[in-house]
């Protein structure tokens, strides 16, 4: 499966835009501002209905327009196959599959796997960001974890608000109770996903690697469950109820999940530097490829928005010759100049194409 083409008018920047990649890993280069983030963000916006960069989707439309149409060409064994979305001002988004179907099939639609800028900052950012990686990818291989997170969520904002309200401790105690019904749940999934997909994927992927960088090889990752390790979570929520009531919110629980990246025994972020951290956060998303391939229908597209900065030409090196390796189609992005001189031999292996011309 390949995006072979793509057609945005009206999004962001560009009136018209046709990009054609026919089989081919793209490499979309331009100086500042010239759309290259935009053209990955259209993409995504077509496949999953939403921006990273936005939650109103108006902001995507073009200034002083009525509303944007990215079309996709996807190529698969069985043949062509077309998307369109559309939003207009004041309506919601809609896709269709090119022909009239009302709805897109989950099944015919590539995963899109979406590196940021902010996921690359992953170790030493937000925990957000590394919840968000982690619980994504749990979404792709545990079926029931997307419902059960849904539920979970829906649950804690009722205790959040009954908390908020200062409701009678016999009121309390049933949200707490729902609370920890379907958090249960939810802890036994993460805690299977973590133990039986995530927990050795870098540790196994890079013993199979001879000659990357020393510092990956002590990298060890752990994980942080929300709330204090010898504690069940029934009891946890049992402890922290008067705190919770005089916070107005729910202070712990599987949402508070996080992980800790350790290299031998110090905390990751505060010892290696920008560049390292970069390099270990794209080989985790790309070590982490088979477990998705193993699990997942629908075949995995890599967008990565600007590859190049804080690399050297050694790790940028190895991160192309992972991500090539993945046998995926690449749709990466770069700050057009000497950057693109650190591709070394793997610019052959890109369709150029520079936004600035
Ligand atoms: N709704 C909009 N209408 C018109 N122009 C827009 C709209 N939203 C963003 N832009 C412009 O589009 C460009 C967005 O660029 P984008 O972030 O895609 O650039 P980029 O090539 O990724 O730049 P960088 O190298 O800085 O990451 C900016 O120049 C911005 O001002
Ligand atoms: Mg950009």
């Amino acid at each position: 499966m390949s995006i072979d083409k793509v057609f945005l008018k009206n999004f962001r920047p560009f009136t018209d835009l046709k990009l054609d990649l026919s089989n081919n890993n793209l490499l979309l280069t331009g100086v500042n501002g010239t759309g290259k983030t935009s053209v990955l963000e259209a993409i995504n916006v077509l496949i999953t209905g939403k921006s990273f960069k936005t939650r109103d989707l108006k902001d995507c439309i073009k200034d002083k327009s009525k509303g944007f149409l990215v079309d996709l060409e996807i190529t698969k064994d069985n043949g062509i196959f077309k998307i369109r979305a559309e939003k207009e001002l004041n309506k919601r988004i809609s896709r269709k599959g090119k022909g009239g179907t009302s709805s897109v099939a989950k099944k015919d639609l590539p995963v899109i796997q979406f590196i940021q800028a902010k996921d690359l900052r992953m170790i030493e950012g937000e925990t957000e960001l590394r919840r968000d990686f982690f619980n994504k990818a749990m979404f792709h291989v545990e079926h029931n974890a997307h419902d059960e997170y849904k539920l979970y969520k829906k649950t804690l904002s009722q205790r959040n608000m009954a908390l908020k309200r200062k409701v009678s401790e016999k009121e309390l105690k049933i949200w707490n109770k729902a609370l920890i019904e379907i958090g249960n749940i939810l802890e036994d999934t993460q805690k299977r996903f973590y133990v039986n997909f995530f927990k050795d994927t870098l540790e196994n992927r890079r013993e199979e690697k001879k000659g990357n960088p020393e510092f990956l090889n002590t990298i060890k990752i752990h994980l942080s469950k929300g709330w204090p390790a010898d504690l069940s979570f029934g009891d946890a929520i049992a402890k922290s109820s008067q705190k919770d009531r005089a916070l107005g919110y729910t202070s712990l629980g599987p949402h508070r999940l996080d992980l800790m990246f350790y290299t031998e025994s110090k905390l990751a972020r505060s010892v290696l530097s920008r560049g390292q951290q970069k390099l270990l956060i794209l080989l985790m998303f790309f070590y982490f490829n088979d477990v998705l391939k193993s699990q997942i229908e629908s075949e995995i597209i890599y967008l990565i928005d600007d590859i190049t900065s804080e690399l050297d030409q050694e790790s940028l090196e190895i991160v192309l010759q992972e991500a090539l390796a993945l046998n995926s189609q690449l749709l990466i992005t770069a700050i057009e100049g000497k950057n693109t001189e650190n591709f070394g031999p793997f610019l052959d292996n890109f369709r150029q194409l520079n936004l600035s011309k």
